[in-house]
Order: structure tokens, then sequence, then C-alpha cells
């Protein structure tokens, strides 16, 4: 089939990647010039594990090419898919569906054949509703479906999550061909036994945002219970683990820390309690306000232990690891780790960042850190070591080797992902 896939970030990059992959051949348009440079260059503008070797082997088989045109995606496409960004509006709780729009302004009147539009990004119930009534309006003698099909797919483990997913998800209009276009589509992982769910537009949007939220409300109930743990003297990953062997709850999304940061979780919280406000339910959906002020808790408390770790921030030395949102990526979006490493900067310390891919995206959002080329380095001299983000490379440091490094041996295990008995049987205070 010949797709094209609107939008190259994170979603669309990997979507358009795996479905050359899946032997489609795919169009990927963009409009951003710095991205575009470095599609030109051969080169993706993230980083995703094994997300360019399987774009470099579909540009080389020809199955994948990316322009600026929505002229040429218009001509050449049967199948679009909207891989656009929909971040929280400044200001607001609600989603910023401009980008969404435009795909919708931009491509609809260049149609000169019948069209399927499949929505990916994540959006408020509703929208795929509106953008129908939109292209209907725009359409130049033709029909134009939009349907949705959520996408589900995590940073670090993009690819596999989208050649491997747990169900695809499409919600259409009766009697249109959406549906058959998707099955067509995903018809080898349909064949591998993957769950083909079809529903109508609202319910398929309701069930992005719903796993999202979900997701975040057991991050942020861990993370509740991680403080009453710390008041008590109890001991949380014991308590996490042990509450997750229970098959109804399960250990995932259940590890308590920074709690959660990147492009979606939290701007879909807040983006589905501002839907249910204008649809007049905000009152059942009150609980998000506490997730999310747990989650935002956990960054102040950071700072605040921090503080206690050294003393005081004015003056102190604080070697800051990891500031990617999640490990495996270079995604610094809401990132927990730049936000608290900026916060102890702007109270007086010193911070020196390291992260094994995101310091660029860290440099250009916070370009007043200090950055490092090497863990080590980033500890060279410090009064307190944070581990802000669980890349493995952080899990094998050795607590012997950096603590001849730094001026005071203390540790802050922000991600609670270090072995506590090494670091101290080294000598280090080690701080959760
Ligand atoms: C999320 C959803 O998982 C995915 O289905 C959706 O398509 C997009 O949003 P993503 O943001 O890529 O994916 O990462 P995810 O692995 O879900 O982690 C989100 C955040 O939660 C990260 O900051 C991570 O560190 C944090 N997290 C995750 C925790 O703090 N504890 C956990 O137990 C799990």
């Amino acid at each position: 089939m010949r797709l094209t896939v609107l939008g190259m970030g994170y979603l669309g990059i990997t979507h358009a990647a795996c479905m050359a992959e899946l032997g489609h051949d795919v169009l990927g348009v963009e409009v951003d010039e710095d991205k575009l440079a470095k599609f030109a260059a051969g080169t993706l503008p993230i980083y995703e594990p094994g997300l360019e070797e399987l774009y470099r082997k579909h540009i080389e088989s020809g199955r994948l090419r990316v322009t600026a045109s929505y002229e040429d995606a218009a001509e050449w496409g049967d199948v679009f898919f909207v891989a656009v960004g929909t971040p929280q509006k400044d200001g607001d709780f609600a989603a910023d569906l401009r980008y969404v729009d435009a795909v919708i302004d931009s491509l609809v009147p260049l149609l000169r054949r019948d069209a399927v539009i499949l929505g990916k990004s994540t959006v408020p119930v509703g929208t795929a509703h509106q953008l129908a009534n939109r292209a209907d309006e725009l359409a130049k003698d033709v029909t134009v479906e939009v349907a949705w099909n959520p996408e589900f797919l995590r940073e670090g483990s993009a690819v596999a999550d989208t050649l491997r997913p747990d169900r695809l998800v499409v919600g259409v209009q009766p009697g249109g061909r959406a549906e058959a276009v998707a099955r067509e589509v995903y018809a080898p992982l349909i064949a591998a036994g993957t769950p083909f769910l079809v529903t109508d537009p609202a319910t398929a949007e309701l069930v992005k945002v719903t796993a999202n939220a979900f997701l975040a409300t057991k991050i942020s109930f861990i993370n509740a219970v991680a403080e009453v743990c710390s008041a008590a003297g109890a001991d949380v990953k014991a308590v996490a683990n042990a509450v997750g062997l229970d098959a109804r709850i399960g250990t995932a999304y259940l590890h308590p820390g920074l709690g959660f940061g990147g492009g979606c979780l939290p701007k879909d919280v807040r983006a589905f309690m501002a839907r249910a406000g204008e649809l007049g339910a905000a009152d059942v959906l009150t609980f998000l306000r506490e997730v999310d002020a747990i989650n935002m808790g956990r960054r102040t408390r950071m700072v605040q232990l921090c503080r206690e770790a050294c003393g005081s921030l004015s003056g102190a030395r604080v070697a800051v690891l990891g500031v990617a949102y999640k490990p495996d990526c270079d995604d610094v979006r809401d990132s927990p780790a730049l936000n608290v490493a900026g916060q102890i900067q702007l109270q007086g310390a010193t911070v020196t960042a390291y992260d094994p891919k995101a310091i660029e995206n860290a440099r250009n959002l916070f370009p007043t850190l200090r950055y490092a080329d090497t863990a080590a380095e980033a500890c060279e001299g410090a009064d307190v070591v944070l581990v802000l983000t669980e890349w493995d490379e952080f899990l094998v440091l050795d607590p012997r080797d950096i603590g001849a490094r730094v001026r005071r041996r203390a540790v802050i295990d922000g991600r609670m992902c270090l072995d506590k008995r090494q670091w101290t049987d080294a000598g280090w205070e080690y701080w959760i």
C-alpha cells in the first residue's frame, strides 16, 4: 500500500519505518527545516534504539522517503496517517490541536481521489468527529474519511511496540472504508495474532487517553505510598513488588521514584481533565489533579532532599546523572530529571549533568547547567550525586571509583535503581 505519515517526530518516524518494514511504500512528510536537514544527511533528529538502522534499511530498500511537500503526499498516498504533536496549550490544561488542524487544512484541499485519514496522535475525545466535518468542508469532489487509530508505543522500545503491539484499535464511522484499509495496513500483525479492535472514533480516542491516565495514576499511587513508607521507615520497593505479584495489580508502572514525565503522560492527564470539564464531567476526574500533584511533588521533594544532603544548596556542587525523562531516549520534554537539575541550579548550587543521549536536547532547553562528557566527570568534586534517570550505565557504576572523585560521598537514588548495599559498603551515604 502507499502510505503517507504526516509529521516525522518520535511517533511518525517510528510508524513510517515500521510500516516500511511491514512491506508498504511509505512517504513521510515533515515541514521543519532542521529535521529535514537531518533526514537529507541520512540521520534522524531523535535517538530511539534500533530506529536509525530500520530507517536506513528502508531508505536503501526504496520503501521509505521523506518530503516537505503536501502536494507530493496528496498525489501519491492512498492512506494518510496523522502523527503530529498535540502538546499542552500555553497557560491551559487542554491539548493544543493546531498541528492536527493544520494537517487537515493543508492536505484535504489537495486530494484528487478518495482517501482515508487515520489519526495516530493522542487527541481529546471528539476531535476525529470535528476533523471529519472539517475534511467534508474542504474536500473537492472526493470522499475523505477520518478515522482514529491511536498509538501506544513507548519511547525507548518504540520499534518493538509498533511491530509487536498488544492491540490495534481503530475508531471508524459506520459504512466507510477505514476498517478495511486498516486491516490491510496491519495485515501481518493481525495474522500474527494481534487483537484488532474496531470501535467508533470517540471510543478509540478515549482508549488512548484512559490508558495513559491509568498508567499515570498507578505511578502516582505508588509514589504516594513511597512517601508513607519513607515516613514509616518501610521499604517501598518491597511493598511494590509484593503488591504487584497479585495478578490483578501487576508490577508494571509500579516503580517508585521521581515520577512520570515526557511528551505524553503529563499533558494527557491534564488534557483528559480539561476535556471532561468541557463535557460537563469534570467532577469525576478530580482525582487526576491529585495524580498530577503527587507527581510534581516528587520533583519538589527531590530538590528538598538534595538541600538536606548538602546542608545548603547555595555554593554546593551537585552532580546529576541522567536528564532524559526516562532511559534509552534523548527526550527531555517535561523531564523530571532536568526539571530537578534546573531547580537546584536556580537555588544556588552548581549543577554538572551527564546523560548518555540527551545532553544536546538538555543544553538547548537549559543552557545554564554545566554538562559533562561522562558520569565520572560530572561527579568530579561533587558534594552530592543525584541519579535521576535509570540508564543501565548508572546501575553498573563502581561506587569506589566514583567515591575517589567526589568531595563528599553522598548519593540520592532518585529512581530507586541502585544497589544500596554496594554504595553504603563503599562508604557512601545513600538517600532515597
Ligand atoms: C507513554 C505510554 O506508556 C505509551 O503507551 C503512550 O503511547 C505514550 O506515553 P512513554 O511516555 O514513552 O509512553 O514512556 P513510559 O515508559 O510509559 O514512561 C512514562 C514516564 O513514567 C517516564 O518518565 C517513566 O520514568 C515514568 N515511570 C514509568 C515511572 O516513574 N514508574 C513506572 O513504574 C513506569
